[in-house]
C-alpha cells in the first residue's frame, strides 16, 4: 500500500470519529496485521517464528471521556458498543468483545483504566489469518496505556493481548501475532524466540516482494482444530517429559517414534522440523540466499499439510499454483491454518504477471476466487495527535 492510502486510513477514521462524536479524536492509533514468513505453531511450543508487520492495519481514533464507560464505534460494521470498566461482562462473539477482553485483561494485571470514545476500521481481512484480532488488542491495548496514563510495554502488552484470547475469547492461540504487531519494523521481518522474547529484526531482500494470497476460506479459531492441535503438541511434550516442544530435537523425536501414537508424533514431528526450519530460514536470509529460505517455505507447507493436518484442498491447490510459477521463491500457508492465507516471495519485476496468472487457475480449479495483497513490512503500533 503506498503512503497516501495510509494517510487516507487516518482521515477515514478521523472522520468516523468526528461524525460519531463531535470534534476531533485526541488520539489517532494504528496497530498493523501481520504475515507470518515461516514457523508457525511453534509459538505456544516456546519455539521460533519469523513474521512481518504489515502494510494493513487496525486504526483507532481515541478520545478521554472522564468516565468509566468504554464508547467503541466500528465505522465497517457501522455498529457500536458501550461497556462499563467496572462491570465488563462476556456477552457473545461480537467483534467488540476483543476490545473489551484487552480490558479485562489488562484489569486482571492490575492496570488501572479509564474510559474513552473511539472509532475502529481497518484493511486487515478478518478469518484470512492476518491478525486483524490481535492488532485490534494492540491498538486497544495502546489507547488504554494513552487515556489512562501507564507506560507501553512492548514484551507485556502482547502477553496482555494474548490473555484477551486465551481468557476471554477461548481462543489458546500464542504469543507471535500480538508481538509482530506492537514490535514490527518497516522493511524487517522479526525472528522472534518465544521462549525468551528475544528479538532481532532481519532485513528482507527488496527485490522480492511479499504477496498474500487469500484463498477466500476462513476459519475461526474458538472452533477450528486450533486448540486440539495445542492440545497434541502438550501431550507430545509430556511424552519426552519436557514442559514444551522446543526442547525435543530432530533425533530424539525419531528415536522415539514408535512410542508415540501415529497422530501424536506427526504433529511433534512439525513442530520439531519447524524449529529447525525457521533457523535455517533466518541464516539464509541473512546472506541473501533466497533460494533456500523459499525451499524452507515450501517444506514447512508440507509439514503443515501432512503432519499438521490444518491445511485445505483449497489452500493446497493455492500453494502448489504458487510453488509452480516461474517467479516464486516460496510459498506456504500462513498463520493458524483451516483455511485463510497463503503467503508467497515473488520476484519484485514479475509480481503482476504471478498475480494474474495465479487468479486465473485458482478460479479455475476451486469454487472461491483469490484476493491477493502485495505488502510491504511495517513499523508495529504507533500513535499520533489527532
Ligand atoms: C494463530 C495464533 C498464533 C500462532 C499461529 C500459528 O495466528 O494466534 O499464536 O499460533 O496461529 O503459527
Amino acid at each position: 500500500m503506498s503512503n497516501s492510502q495510509k494517510i487516507d486510513q487516518r482521515s477515514v477514521v478521523i472522520k468516523h470519529f468526528s461524525a460519531q462524536f463531535g470534534g476531533e479524536p485526541v488520539y489517532v492509533i494504528r496497530a498493523p496485521g501481520r504475515v507470518n514468513l515461516i514457523g508457525d505453531h511453534t509459538d505456544y511450543n516456546d519455539g521460533f517464528v519469523m513474521p512481518m508487520a504489515i502494510d494493513r492495519a487496525i486504526w483507532l481514533a481515541v478520545r478521554p471521556n472522564n468516565t468509566r464507560t468504554v464508547t467503541v464505534h466500528s465505522a465497517d460494521f457501522g455498529d457500536t458498543a458501550v461497556f462499563n470498566l467496572d462491570a465488563l461482562e462476556r456477552i457473545d462473539s461480537h467483534w467488540s468483545e476483543y476490545v473489551k477482553g484487552t480490558a479485562w485483561a489488562l484489569s486482571e494485571r492490575g492496570y488501572a483504566l479509564a474510559g474513552w470514545d473511539g472509532v475502529v476500521t481497518g484493511n486487515i481481512p478478518p478469518g484470512a489469518g492476518l491478525s486483524s484480532s490481535a492488532a485490534l488488542e494492540m491498538a486497544v491495548a495502546k489507547a488504554f496505556a494513552l487515556v489512562s496514563g501507564f507506560a507501553w510495554d512492548g514484551i507485556i502488552m502482547p502477553q496482555v493481548g494474548q490473555q484477551a484470547e486465551n481468557g476471554w475469547m477461548g481462543a489458546n492461540t500464542g504469543i507471535m501475532d500480538q508481538t509482530i504487531s506492537a514490535n514490527g519494523k518497516a522493511g524487517h521481518a522479526l525472528l522472534l524466540d518465544c521462549r525468551t522474547m528475544a528479538m532481532t529484526h532481519v532485513r528482507l531482500p527488496s527485490d522480492y516482494a511479499v504477496v498474500i494470497l487469500d484463498t477466500g476460506t476462513r476459519h475461526q479459531h474458538t472452533e477450528s482444530g486450533y486448540n486440539e492441535r495445542r492440545e497434541q503438541c502438550e501431550t507430545a511434550a509430556q511424552h519426552f517429559g519436557v514442559s514444551h516442544l522446543r526442547d525435543v530435537g530432530v533425533s530424539e523425536l525419531q528415536a522415539q517414534a514408535d512410542q508415540l501414537d501415529k497422530t501424536t508424533h506427526k504433529r511433534a514431528r512439525h513442530v520439531v522440523t519447524e524449529n529447525a526450519r525457521v533457523l535455517q530460514a533466518v541464516g539464509a536470509l541473512l546472506i541473501g540466499d533466497i533460494g533456500t529460505f523459499g525451499r524452507l517455505m515450501n517444506a514447512s507447507h508440507v509439514s503443515l499439510r501432512d503432519d499438521f493436518e490444518n491445511s485445505m484442498p483449497a489452500m493446497d491447490v493455492m500453494v502448489a499454483l504458487a510453488q509452480a510459477h516461474e517467479a516464486c521463491a516460496g510459498a506456504r500457508m500462513t498463520g493458524g491454518g483451516f483455511g485463510g492465507a497463503a503467503v508467497a516471495l515473488v520476484a519484485a519485476g514479475q509480481v503482476e504477471d504471478f498475480i494474474r496468472d495465479i487468479a486465473t487457475a485458482y478460479r479455475e480449479q476451486t469454487d472461491y476466487d483469490a484476493v491477493f495483497y502485495v505488502c510491504q513490512a511495517a513499523e508495529g503500533v504507533g500513535v499520533g495527535a489527532g
